[in-house]
């Protein structure tokens, strides 16, 4: 066997670490979670208090610039963003190419790294204006491209954005609106997708934005890299986690069926497991999940609907709660245990959700590409291997073999 030793003898100390679960790859300053006392803080504030108080584009900023906007610096963004919601025509054309029944993430990720065609001559990643002007753009047009995945999908036409409302208002009008009916915005479902938006705001060095910065290092251009966290972000691992549970809540169906799910969970042999429950970071409740979980009685009760899912999810939280396996193991509800449920109830369909974290998540992909490019000394990204292959052996020819 080929000696790793002398193989890496240059390489200094060499560590092995599948999964990343104790390998720190950056410095940042933009997200801390404790993940034993499950806290969250975005540049220090507590998302409790985010979730309250804030909106998601003033969340945006906080993420980008590291303090909270004062009034004249949130309405220069927010002037900022209205004027970059429009997606070039040509964009439009670019949709007709997909399929009617592509998922909407293949679309998505598609779409944005396709504005590295439309957007190349004028990014310089080493400038400081230029890749502001991406993280405006990039906020600015992901409902307008996200809302016309979901309308491409459903042989509606595309709606232009309406520059006169709120960021999610906006996006709502881009999902929803009919042609021949009045604009009938719902402030319950504004409120509750506002929230969802700043509570996957960000979220440390998970599976997506670690992609982003890795893509970044190479000096990739930004919505390359954006694009690329996108597809990262699609895995049911992952952000498609919040499409899984769906599913999966309605395969269980009724909540006489929850002890059969949390048993095949806790089967070795079944690669069933309970989505939207355990976290990489986490060896507590998720806190995310506990303002999530609030929300979902809050809307569900407000727009008048009794869905039998939230019986199902409360039942499944309960009894795994109370279940040694994931007591011992430290699973809890994550943030897209109940982010679903709410999703349904404001008549986002279910290959939609992990669309919804994409918008959410630019701004933080955005805000770790930006300080990635604001560190001095960023080197490549390149992680090492542990060599298991043949040794050093001959050619054999194929009449030979
Ligand atoms: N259901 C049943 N068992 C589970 C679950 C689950 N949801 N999650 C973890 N486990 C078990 C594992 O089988 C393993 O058991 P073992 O020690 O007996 O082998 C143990 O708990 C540790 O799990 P790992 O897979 O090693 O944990 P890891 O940190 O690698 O994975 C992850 C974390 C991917 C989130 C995992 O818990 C999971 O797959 N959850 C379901 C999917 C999900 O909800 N993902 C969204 C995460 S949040 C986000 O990305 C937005």
């Amino acid at each position: 066997c080929i000696d790793i030793g002398t193989l890496y003898k240059d390489t200094g100390h060499f560590t092995y670490d599948p999964g990343y679960g104790s390998t720190a790859s950056t410095k940042s300053a933009i997200t801390y979670i404790d993940g034993d006392k499950g806290v969250l803080l975005y540049r220090g504030y507590p998302i409790e208090q985010l979730a309250e108080k804030s909106n998601f584009l003033e969340t945006s900023y906080l993420l980008l610039n590291g303090e909270l906007p004062t009034k004249d610096q949130f309405s220069t963004f927010e002037h900022d963003i209205t004027h970059h919601t429009m997606m070039h025509e040509s964009l439009k054309d670019f949709f007709k190419g997909f399929h009617h029944d592509a998922h909407p993430m293949a679309m998505l990720a598609a779409s944005v790294a396709s504005l590295s065609a439309f957007y190349h001559d004028d990014i310089d990643v080493d400038n400081a204006d230029d890749r502001k002007l991406a993280a405006i753009r990039l906020i600015a047009k992901m409902p307008t491209i996200a809302a016309a995945c979901y309308r491409y999908s459903i042989g509606w036409p595309f709606r232009y954005p309406r520059n006169n409302l709120e960021y999610v208002d906006r996006f709502l009008h881009m999902m929803f609106e009919v042609p021949s009916e009045p604009l009938e915005l719902s402030p319950v479902a504004a409120k509750a997708l506002d929230l969802l938006f700043i509570l996957h705001a960000d979220h440390e060095q998970n599976a997506s934005t670690s992609t982003v910065r890795l893509v970044g290092s190479t000096g990739a251009n930004p919505y390359a890299s954006i694009a690329a966290g996108i597809t990262a972000l699609w895995g049911p691992a992952h952000g498609g986690a919040n499409e899984a549970v769906l599913e999966m809540l309605q395969e269980i169906g009724t909540a006489d069926k929850v002890e059969t799910a949390v048993k095949r969970a806790k089967d070795k042999n079944d690669n069933f497991r309970l989505m939207g429950f355990g976290h990489r970071v986490y060896k507590n409740f998720d806190p995310r999940a506990k303002i999530i979980r609030e929300m979902t009685h809050k809307v569900l009760g407000e727009l008048g609907i009794n869905d039998p899912l939230l019986e199902v999810a409360m039942k499944l939280e309960e009894a795994a709660l109370k279940d040694d396996y994931f007591v011992e193991r430290k699973l809890y509800p994550n943030v897209d245990f109940y982010s679903g449920i709410i999703y349904k109830a404001l008549g986002i369909p279910t290959e939609m959700f992990t669309v919804m974290f994409a918008i959410a998540r630019t701004a933080g992909w955005i805000a770790h590409w930006i300080e990635q490019h604001e560190t001095p000394g960023a080197r490549i990204g390149r992680p090492r291997q542990i060599y298991t292959g043949a040794d050093v052996r001959d050619y054999v020819a194929a009449d030979k073999r």
